[in-house]
């Protein structure tokens, strides 16, 4: 074998090594944020807020047990999508769906927010993390239609100032909802 060879076959062993040691699957992406969910009253607030209806198409970024985008479907027949990256949870998310008779209005799809495509949303509700929604807020911009609602559970969305915010107490807890309605290109935030 020759140096070179030697030496991609040592680099090949040490990644795997890494990833094995990292308790990540070859080819399976980490949730950049935990699973932690939106209580049900907090949902309620997000979809008035957002005055979801039967003729949208709600996006959730980072769905977990689905049960914002179960919500919207069973409560106004809206037609939703959860984009989820830890394949469990989709699962449990197709069960919960199948258990509320819904699956006829929403789906729940196995990927990464920041690749998968979620143009066609009419509603866009999110609970990720500050940097998060930063990180999304370029592509919610340009890639929406104007007029699409983004709402989110506690984190704003830096100097694009919301249209409305409130603040609601859920078991002694404090929750913030934001919303914003996508403008026409000449009005986006820097
Ligand atoms: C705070 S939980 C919110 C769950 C649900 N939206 C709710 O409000 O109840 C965030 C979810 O985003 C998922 N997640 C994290 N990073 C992701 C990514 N890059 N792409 C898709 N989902 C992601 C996590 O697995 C988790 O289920």
């Amino acid at each position: 074998m020759t140096l070179h060879r030697r030496w991609l076959l040592t680099v090949a062993v040490i990644l795997l090594g890494t990833t094995a040691a990292g308790g990540c699957a070859p080819g399976r992406r980490l949730p950049d944020v935990p699973y932690v969910v939106t209580p049900d009253r907090v949902i309620e607030e997000m979809l008035q807020i957002a005055s979801v209806g039967p003729n949208d198409l709600l996006y959730d970024l980072g769905s977990g047990d689905g049960r914002i985008v179960i919500a919207a479907a069973r409560k106004f027949g809206t037609r939703g999508v959860g984009i989820e990256i830890d394949p469990a949870l989709i699962e449990v998310a197709n069960e919960n769906a199948r258990q509320a008779g819904v699956t006829h209005l929403v789906r729940f799809v196995h990927g990464d927010i920041f690749v998968a495509d979620f143009a066609q949303a009419t509603v866009v509700t999110l609970y990720l993390l500050p940097e998060l929604n930063l990180r999304l807020r370029p592509r919610l911009l340009t890639e929406l239609a104007p007029g699409t609602r983004v709402v989110s559970h506690n984190y704003d969305m830096g100097s694009w100032v919301p249209q409305r915010s409130i603040r609601i107490t859920v078991d002694s807890r404090t929750h913030y909802i934001y919303f914003w309605v996508v403008p026409t290109a000449h009005l986006r935030p820097s």
